[in-house]
């Protein structure tokens, strides 16, 4: 099969190649004998002669070019179009990753508040790899669904205590994998739609601050904002912090779905030097954070350094993973009940999140899928006694009602989305995340592509989205005989089985 498509580009490419040769010498003759202007046309192939003089005889370093010359340019340039080709004219509406057209145009509606009811049935497979979610036959009056309510720090009778009222919050992406616009564009709208936003790893939340809402401030492995210059906690930055209002909770991140046992990764590209100075980091070379915390090296150290982390910024204090094994969370909570301390919640990130850069290996490859990893943990909670001490929440995919609802019925108190956000203010998912060349101006430093990114606009989508999300958890909730999300469960989820 190789040789016959090699073969064919061998003769296509003498084809090609001769024409060129050919084409010269007419567009010579024309020029001559018929119109001056023919010979642009010469100029034009006695250059794309040279050049392919160039990639046949000269250059060494592809193959496909000392071969074929021009033509396996051609083929180059066509395959570095391909993807767009793709999503815009040949993939069906169910077919693209990780999100497929109707997920993406569902969200796309909501933010403008645009009617989402579709008409003639649904679109997808109802196979054994789709999960529902069981109705009942006694539907509950709307006027009877309870408001939403989650206090965090109650275990602990903390004083500054954070209590959400939509069980909605943006997740961890920090300033730099987002362009300033984009940050404040979600804060602006959190603080709409009246959820919590969570800063990301990205160090002292500059942009995050200016609108005003209630956020969640992340430490990761390098604790960019809250570190002394070799990396480890500075413990007054952290007070400084913790004490300004809009913080209410600090979360430490061991692992996040994308790359589970690997640091955040900032290329190089997006390094600015505001960047560069909120985070103490050097702007010639990709930020690479260690895969651990310093301090937490076996279960012992864990627990020490968040009780730590919780005496200093008394607030509630907050663990995300994404779950590899089992045995070694158990055995952090053993070491929580010995030492009496717990988090005051811990998100259970699937290894289907998302990332602003991330090797593949590890975006593929590792960790557990959410609906495979959430009800392991709620299990272990459950059989360690400790399933009252903390709150759990989930992310990774959780962009619509329907998998927050599985994700609710199988333990989570709460659900934290990320690209369920940055689709609601116009990513259309061009996957260029990593490159700084975002085309909506969202995961970009660039301010000629930020500039598109009006903040007024985009946050009021975030709000649209929140609330059209909202309205659909109510009708859900009386869908299932239900008055509050605290009554779903595992019965409420039909996971089928393989035939
Ligand atoms: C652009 C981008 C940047 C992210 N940055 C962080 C980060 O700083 N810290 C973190 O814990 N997770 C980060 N994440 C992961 C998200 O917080 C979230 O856990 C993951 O994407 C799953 O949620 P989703 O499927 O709703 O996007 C990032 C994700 C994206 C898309």
């Amino acid at each position: 099969m190789e040789s016959r498509i090699s073969l064919n580009m061998e003769k296509l490419s003498h084809l090609f190649n001769n024409s060129l040769y050919l084409l010269l010498v007419v567009s010579f003759l024309l020029g001559n004998h018929v119109s001056f202007y023919f010979h642009f046309l010469t100029v034009t192939f006695f250059l794309l002669i040279l050049i392919n003089i160039y990639y046949l005889y000269i250059q060494k370093q592809h193959a496909l070019l000392s071969n074929f010359g021009l033509l396996a340019q051609i083929r180059y340039m066509v395959e570095s179009v391909g993807p767009e080709f793709r999503q815009y004219l040949f993939m069906s509406d169910t077919e693209e990753r990780p999100f497929t057209r109707i997920e993406r145009n569902e969200i796309y509606r909501k933010a403008k508040n645009v009617d989402s009811s579709a008409a003639f049935g649904s679109q997808l497979n109802f196979d054994h790899t789709e999960i529902k979610l069981r109705h009942s036959m006694y539907p509950m009056d709307k006027s009877r669904l309870r408001p939403f309510e989650l206090v965090f720090g109650e275990e602990r009778a903390l004083a500054r205590s954070h209590v959400i009222t939509k069980p909605l919050m943006i997740s961890a992406m920090s300033y730099g994998a987002l362009g300033s616009h984009a940050v404040r564009a979600l804060a602006r709208g959190a603080r709409k739609a009246g959820i919590t936003m969570n800063t990301g790893e990205g160090g002292f939340p500059k942009y995050h601050l200016m609108e005003n809402c209630d956020l969640v401030f992340q430490m990761g492995t390098a604790k960019f904002g809250v570190r002394h210059e070799d990396g480890t906690l500075d413990d007054d930055k952290l007070e400084k912090l913790a004490a300004l209002e809009q913080i209410k909770m600090i979360e430490i991140k061991f692992s996040q779905g994308a790359k589970p046992g690997k640091g955040g990764l900032l290329p190089r590209e997006k390094i600015t030097e505001e960047i560069a100075q909120l985070r103490g980091v050097p702007m010639d070379r990709d930020v690479v954070s260690p895969a651990y915390h310093a301090e937490c090296t076996s279960p012992e150290a864990s627990v020490k350094f968040i009780r730590h982390v919780q005496e200093v910024a008394q607030l509630p204090v907050g663990i995300k993973m994404c779950l590899g094994r089992p045995d070694e969370l158990g055995a952090l909570l053993r070491e929580m009940k010995a030492q009496m301390v717990f988090p005051d919640y811990m998100v259970i990130d699937g290894a289907e999140g998302g990332t602003g850069a991330a090797p593949k290996a590890f975006m593929d490859d590792f960790g557990l899928p959410l609906f495979t990893a959430l009800p392991l943990v709620e299990k272990l909670l459950r059989e360690e006694g400790v399933r009252d001490r903390l709150k759990l929440l989930s992310s990774g995919k959780l962009i619509h009602a329907g998998r927050q609802f599985t994700a609710l019925s199988l333990g989570a108190d709460a659900i934290y989305t990320a690209r369920g956000f940055l689709l609601a203010i116009g990513c259309i998912q061009s996957l260029q995340c990593n490159n700084n060349t975002c085309p909506v101006g969202i995961t970009t430093q660039d301010p000629a592509l930020q500039k598109g990114l009006d903040i007024e606009q985009k946050s009021q989508r975030v709000a649209n989205y929140v609330n059209n999300l909202w309205h659909d958890h109510r009708e859900m909730l009386a869908a299932m005989g239900k008055t509050t999300h605290r009554q779903l469960n595992p019965d409420n989820v039909y996971i089928p089985q393989p035939f």
